[in-house]
């Protein structure tokens, strides 16, 4: 059965465990058309995915995340990355580091609708992961994103997370 997307975000979770089983090249599809799909500011697609399946430079991008383990043992890693994280929006935030995010949940939610757990990896060093991957320097690594299937599957379990109330208000700050 389809999940809705309330149901992808409800039980989508970060995993830090994944099994030894290759993700089939459809799903991995699927999952990468929906980053291609997703808004970005004037619809620059600033972006690139590189996917990563090689066994010695998972294990080197590994190193560069400060030894989480868990992003090794995932059968494939996607390295998101802004081509141009200079340009700012009028607002003075940088688009790409923006677009390339928004395109990462994207596929954070369509990996959950086809049973792939994800984990969002912002601790890493960004120089090392361009060296080990060979990104122009102009360039700049926003997320690494391990992909594949969890060890526990993805349920609804209590977040932790604030209140709306906490989070939200009307009209004013
Ligand atoms: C910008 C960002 C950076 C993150 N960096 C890491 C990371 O380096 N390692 C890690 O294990 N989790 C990382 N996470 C995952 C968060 O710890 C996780 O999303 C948060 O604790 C909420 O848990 P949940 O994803 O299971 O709902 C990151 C998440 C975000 C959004």
């Amino acid at each position: 059965m389809r999940l809705s997307v309330e149901d992808a975000i409800s039980i989508r979770r970060s995993v830090r465990s994944y099994e030894r089983k290759e993700v089939p090249g459809e799903k991995l599809e699927k999952v990468l058309d929906a980053a291609r799909l997703a808004p970005s500011a004037s619809n620059r697609q600033d972006w690139k995915f590189i996917v990563v399946r090689d066994e010695e430079k998972k294990e080197k991008i590994c190193k560069a995340a400060y030894g989480q383990d868990f992003i090794k043992e995932a059968p494939v890693v996607i390295v998101g990355v802004g081509l141009n994280p200079d340009h700012k929006m009028s607002c003075g935030i940088s688009s790409s580091t923006v677009d390339v995010s928004i395109a990462m949940d994207h596929m954070m939610l369509k990996a959950t609708e086809e049973g792939l757990g994800t984990c969002w990896i912002g601790a890493f060093e960004q120089e090392k992961i361009k060296e080990i991957l060979g990104i122009p320097s102009q360039h700049q690594v926003v997320a690494l994103m391990p992909i594949g299937y969890p060890k526990e599957p993805l349920k609804k379990v209590e977040k932790s997370r604030k209140s709306l109330g906490e989070i939200v208000s009307y009209d004013e700050w």
